[in-house]
């Protein structure tokens, strides 16, 4: 595949172009995490060298966020809040100096004229770049299995065991990091957490929430609860704690 990687660093201009693309391929509630909203944009500015497009001529085939943090601790007690913690770490790391040790993943994203190609890998092969350029140890990534949502009711400890009859995983974005060498560590039960008023679910979803209850949400990973009388209704993402070497 012969496809340029460039950074924010060098070509700020396409921003605007990704942004399109992820608003196109991501389901609109997950674009109202409110942790996201608060720092997801700063990232361009404060970290541009960890943001990077994979480009075909002019068209972004593969947007990447990612941001370099500390942790010494043993990975298996990396946080519950898997994507909420690492952006949030990762921007107070740099206020107070904190020399990284890890980058984390943010989101990988496949413009949809090129999904199916197995883009994705080179994605992660260009993060994993990424942080080898800037001497970090290891990638880690709360990676959100992709055909969970298929399986809303399924505890995510189980599904993400479902391997197929080859032996591989089942789930084909685990898969991708399982055949690039990644290692699973541990389910993050809470790695966003998303909250709406009961019109704003309505919008997102084009559902109508009637009763105070559980709802299954096309292209949630697990059951949304609403309560109606308070008119909210809260979403809490589970995602999967990854980790690749950075050789
Ligand atoms: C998930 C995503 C990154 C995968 O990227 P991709 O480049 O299209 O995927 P690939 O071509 O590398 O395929 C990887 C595997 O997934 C399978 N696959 C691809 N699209 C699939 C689909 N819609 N349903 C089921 N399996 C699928 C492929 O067959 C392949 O399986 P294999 O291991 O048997 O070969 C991409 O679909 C995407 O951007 N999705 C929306 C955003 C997202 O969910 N990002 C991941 C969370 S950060």
């Amino acid at each position: 595949m012969n496809y340029k990687l460039v950074t924010t660093n060098e070509r700020p201009d396409l921003i605007e172009r990704g942004d399109e693309i992820v608003i196109e391929v991501w389901p609109e509630f997950m674009l109202n995490d409110a942790v996201a909203n608060k720092w997801f944009f700063q990232l361009y500015e404060k970290f541009p060298e960890y943001q990077y497009w994979l480009l075909d001529g002019k068209e972004i085939v593969g947007i990447g966020n990612s941001i370099p943090l500390f942790w010494n601790e043993k990975l298996e007690n990396l946080p519950e809040e898997g994507w909420n913690w690492a952006i949030v770490k990762g921007f107070k790391d740099k206020e107070k100096n904190i020399k990284p040790n890890l980058l984390c993943a943010l989101s990988i994203t496949i413009n949809p004229k090129y999904q199916g190609k197995g883009i994705s890998t080179e994605m992660i092969r260009s993060m994993v770049q990424i942080g080898k350029k800037h001497n970090l140890e290891s990638l880690i990534i709360p990676v959100r299995p992709t055909l969970k949502k298929d399986y809303p009711l399924t505890d995510i400890e189980q599904y993400i065991t479902w391997n197929r009859e080859d032996g591989q995983l089942f789930d084909p974005w685990l898969r991708v990091h399982e055949k690039l060498g990644g290692e699973i560590i541990k389910v993050c039960s809470k790695a966003m957490n998303i909250s709406g008023t009961i019109s704003e679910w309505e919008n997102w979803t084009g559902m109508k929430f009637f009763e105070s209850r559980k709802y299954c949400i096309p292209g949630a990973l697990k059951p949304v609860a609403f309560d109606i009388k308070k008119d909210v209704g809260i979403y809490i993402e589970p995602n999967v704690w990854v980790k690749h070497k950075i050789p």
